[in-house]
Parts: C-alpha cells; structure tokens; sequence
C-alpha cells in the first residue's frame, strides 16, 4: 500500500496557483533526489553502477541537471534529446544514445559528443561506419524474443518487439566488430515496461549475465559494461507495492557474484536507463473543476486534457486523484474525470469513486512525473502546460512556461 500524499499544503497550492494558473505539472524536488540517492545506494556493491536517466520520460534540462548532481548520465534516443543533455553539461560515457530507426545525424552527434552507442539492428553497423564512423566502444541490444517471455501492452511481447538483435545476429554482431578492431564492448536489453515484480529484473541479470559469459567463451570479448534497461513500474495505484530496489539489487548482487565473479568476469560495469521509476511518482498535474455535467453518467470537466496526460487515454492508466481539501471526505459519488478533447477517451479516470466535487476544485492527479507532459501534443489546438519544480524549501520555480496561441502558430508561414 503507498499513501497517496501530496507535497504541499492547500494554502501552498493556492498561492502557486494565483502566480501559475492552472493546467501545470509540479515536481517535487527533495523527493526527486532522495530516490535518486536511495538507487545509487542500494547498487554500491557493483564495482561501477550508472542509471542513464530516459531523458524521454522528461525531457525536462533542469530536471535532467538535478539528476545529473546526482549522478546520473543520460539516455537519449533523439537528436533533441542528445543536444539537451549537452545543454546540460553532459558528454562522454555520461550519455547513451538508445534509439532505433537511427537517422545518420543521430550517430554523428553522438559521437561528437563522446556518446556510447548502443545499436539497434546489425544493419546499422554499416550504416554508422559510413556516416559517422565506428567508435572505440560499441554496445548492442538483445531482443530476446522466444526465449523470454513478458513485455506488456506498453512494449509488447519481445517476439513482437521492433526493438534489438537476435542472439544469432548479436554473437555475429560482436564477431564482426571484434575483427574491425573495436576493444570495447557493452551489451544492453530493455524488453519490459512499467513492471512491478522485481524477479522479472532478477531473471534479466541472470539472462545478460549468461550472455556475457557465452560472449567471452564464444569470442574470447570481454564485455564491459551491461544495462538492462529500464521498466521498473511504479505504484501508481494506492493498492500496489511500489519495488523494493533494495531486493531487486541483491539479487542482482547474487547473479553478479554466482555468474560474474565465478567466471573470472569481473568487473563488469551495471547500468539501467530507467525513466518512470525515477521521475514518475515526484510529478503532478494540476487541474481546476471547470463544469459538471450530468447524462447517464456524471461528468466532472477539467481545463486539463490528454494533452497533459496522454496515458490514461492510451494505456486504460490509472493515476490517482486528489480532490485538493477533501481528502477526509467519504468518497460517495462516481465520476469521470474528463478534458475537453474531441476524442471520447480523453478521461482521466473512469468511474471512479471520489468526494463530491464542486466546480472550482482543483484536482491533482499523481504520479506524472514520467511520461507525462513529456508525451504532449497539439491536437485540437490544445496548448501545453507549464512545468514547476517544487524547491526543497517551498519555493517554486517556473522549469517551463506554458505554450501560448503564439507558440501554436509559430510553424505556420500564413
Ligand atoms: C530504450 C528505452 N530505455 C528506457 C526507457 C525508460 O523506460 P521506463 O520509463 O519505463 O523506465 C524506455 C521507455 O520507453 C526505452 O524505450
């Protein structure tokens, strides 16, 4: 069970919103980095662990320079995403460019930036030597399709997964990059999404780990680095138990030392690019009750939208909602929570159980941190939200101000 708890007071709340109207997304700063450090904690038994922070989940530079205080690099899997890490002050092995489909530009910028590579398809071996060169360090990602099972509705299926190379293709893959003098290699995978269940991450270890040593038997390569991917899920319902990062990494540690240790392969490098679990559950988006609406159901009208928060409408997500200075009320009526988008899935909630609502209230909706405003978009003309960052000591910084009707219209020659 996780105590849905807001980080600020309603009088806090209040005074934000007088200077930032709402629609906004909120993030909690100390929370932020008390997690991040609790991540790092937990893996200080590896001879080196990184988390590549997936810029995608938020795009955000001053969220990304927190966490790189941290101690945290950066996984970018766009040219955007890599100029906004070097924005950040951010080069070399503190950046992995996981992308696929990779446009040559992509390549070019991560190698002038020192990036590891991590490619996506045997193909793009060529293809990178030709428009941007072999770098001295080359990482692949394994799809391990049939032979392991998962993925979810967010990542599909591995055998279903556009994403990485056979165990053929990828033992190929190092062969020929061995014999075009590349020393230094890193293997990555990355087959799930949102998962709750640490074993799973526990039966990946094991999995890379065997890879690695069937690489060093196979091609006398000794592998330097492995990552597994992000994909720890989150609690986003009340109900459900957040990871205990703690466990997940023991077991690793165990993996590490039955495997690793036992093969003479040590020191192997650990790295994540975890997104959700790093962000996910210090964001909130903040939103004001603008009209009730009663037919066969009972409607409650947000001047949010899927536009703010796309997952609900994409994935069925539940994020949970806080009636702002109602939380001890009875939950006794049922709601869909809605934007004004026209698309009939734009809801945030579904017939949920919730206090009576009034028009006015502001509404919070948890765990938006990742995957958020970061999956935003113009349609129906709709604008995207700002970004505050809640400081430790109360204060609010404006990390991204709101779009206006100018923004919208800025691509337009009319
Ligand atoms: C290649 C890659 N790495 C990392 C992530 C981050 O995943 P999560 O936010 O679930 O940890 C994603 C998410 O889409 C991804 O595609």
């Amino acid at each position: 069970m996780v105590e849905k708890r807001l980080p600020f007071t309603k009088e806090l709340l209040n005074e934000i919103i007088k200077k930032y109207p709402t629609p906004f997304h909120i993030y909690d700063e100390k929370a932020l980095r008390e997690n991040t450090r609790k991540l790092i904690r937990a893996f200080s038994w590896a001879p080196a662990f990184k988390e590549y922070f997936a810029v995608k989940a938020n795009p955000n530079p001053h969220l990304l320079k927190i966490l790189r205080e941290e101690g945290l690099g950066a996984d970018c899997s766009s040219l955007p995403e890599l100029i906004l890490a070097e924005k950040v002050g951010m080069s070399g092995d503190e950046i992995m460019l996981t992308s696929n489909d990779t446009p040559a530009i992509e390549f070019q910028k991560a190698r002038e930036l020192g990036a590891t590579i991590n490619l996506d398809d045997f193909s793009h071996i060529d293809y990178l030597d030709k428009y941007a060169g072999i770098p001295e360090m080359v990482c692949f990602r394994y799809n391990p399709g049939p032979l392991r099972e998962g993925g979810n509705a967010i990542i599909g299926n591995p055998e279903e997964s556009k994403y990485g190379l056979t165990r053929k293709q990828l033992l190929d893959a190092y062969r020929l990059m061995s014999a075009r003098g590349v020393k230094r290699f890193g293997l990555h995978t990355m087959i799930i999404s949102n998962e709750l269940d640490p074993d799973y991450f526990i039966e990946t270890a094991n999995m890379m780990f065997d890879l690695v040593i069937e690489i060093h038997r196979t091609l006398d390569i000794k592998v330097e680095f492995v990552n597994f991917g992000g994909g720890i899920g989150i609690a986003y319902r009340p109900e459900e138990e957040p990871v205990d990062i703690n466990y997940l990494s023991k077991g690793i540690q165990t993996a590490y030392e039955t495997k690793i240790v036992a093969n003479g392969l040590d020191p192997l490098k650990i790295a994540m690019e975890c997104g959700r679990v790093i962000t996910g559950p210090y964001g909130y988006l903040v939103a004001t009750v603008l009209h009730k609406k009663e037919i066969y159901k009972n409607y409650i009208g947000l001047d949010a939208c899927m536009a703010n928060l796309m997952r609900p409408a994409l994935y069925g997500a539940y994020h949970h909602i806080t009636v702002v200075g109602k939380e001890n009320w009875p939950l006794g009526y049922i709601y869909d929570v809605t934007g004004s988008l026209c698309e009939n899935n734009d809801k945030f909630a579904i017939n949920r159980k919730l206090p009576m609502i009034d028009i006015g209230d502001v509404l919070v909706i948890h765990d938006t941190g990742a995957h958020g405003h970061a999956m935003g978009f113009n349609y129906n003309g709709k604008l995207r939200s700002a970004e505050l960052l809640l400081k430790p000591d109360d204060t609010v910084e404006l990390i991204r101000r709101a779009e206006t009707i100018d923004d919208y219209f800025a691509t337009l020659n009319f």
